[in-house]
């Protein structure tokens, strides 16, 4: 199982020391599970150095489109993977929604971050209307084509080249209102579905869900078939509670 932690806007260093000494007793744990922290890019380097040594992974939010030059604010894949990253995570809702992020640049992005040999988790997921329209499958299916319309260019044969699929519903963000059991399947099999039919490949992309995560619902996420894992962003800046979200997957 992966467990992602994002950690958005939140936490300065002394809460990050909290929450990472709690999470490094535990290491052992994160040998059947694969944790992955993404915190602010402020907090990096200074993550890094104390997990660096453990089994717990690191993860930027976003990066650039550019490598490098006049682009004030931005923050490229290579000065990610400088600051000790393996992950990044690419079209977050919350930066579709708020920054207006399209799918095209989601698909230039993890083109960057994938020639650099960074993992990718690229987060799909439709809002309410969507929902209560019944249209939220076409609109999934957009947003994959065109967030992955460079995936005949992408290297999956380099061991550091992992692509992982979020389903991320917006109406299921910080809500506390967890898409049912039926609904996620649903939405894994079609994603996992969808990815195989239209770029006519065999690789079985790992799909994980995100939305209002906790120590009690996670159980139950676990157990769908088709569930690789899960983003966690409020529960994961609870350590108990965080830690009880990684014991639940192993
Ligand atoms: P919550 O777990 O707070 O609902 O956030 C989910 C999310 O957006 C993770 O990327």
């Amino acid at each position: 199982m992966i467990i992602a932690a994002n950690w958005k806007m939140n936490c300065l260093k002394k809460d990050a020391d909290t929450l990472i000494n709690e999470l490094i007793k535990s290491d052992n744990l994160f040998k059947k599970s694969k944790v992955i922290i993404f915190p602010s890019y402020s907090l990096l380097t200074h993550v890094y150095s104390k997990i660096h040594s453990s089994n717990i992974k690191l993860g930027a939010q976003d990066c650039s489109l550019f490598d490098h030059g006049a682009f004030t604010g931005q923050v490229s894949v290579e000065m990610i993977i400088d600051a000790g990253c393996e992950y990044v995570i690419l079209g977050h809702s919350e930066r579709r929604v708020m920054c207006k992020e399209t799918s095209e640049e989601v698909s230039k992005k993890l083109f960057k971050s994938f020639s650099l040999g960074l993992n990718t988790i690229i987060c799909v997921g439709e809002n309410l209307q969507d929902r209560e329209d019944e249209t939220y499958l076409s609109v999934l299916k957009n947003q994959i084509k065109l967030s992955l319309s460079n995936f005949d260019k992408f290297d999956f044969n380099s061991s550091n080249n992992k692509l992982i699929i979020a389903y991320e519903p917006i109406w299921a963000i910080g809500t506390g209102k967890v898409a049912t059991e039926e609904k996620i399947n649903e939405v894994h099999v079609f994603i996992k579905n969808f990815i195989k039919d239209h770029f006519k490949t065999k690789i079985d992309v790992p799909v994980i869900y995100g939305g209002s995560v906790n120590e009690d619902n996670s159980n139950d996420i676990f157990k769908i078939d088709n569930v690789d894992g899960v983003l966690v962003g409020g529960a994961s800046l609870k350590p108990r509670t965080f830690l009880k979200i990684i014991k639940n997957s192993t």
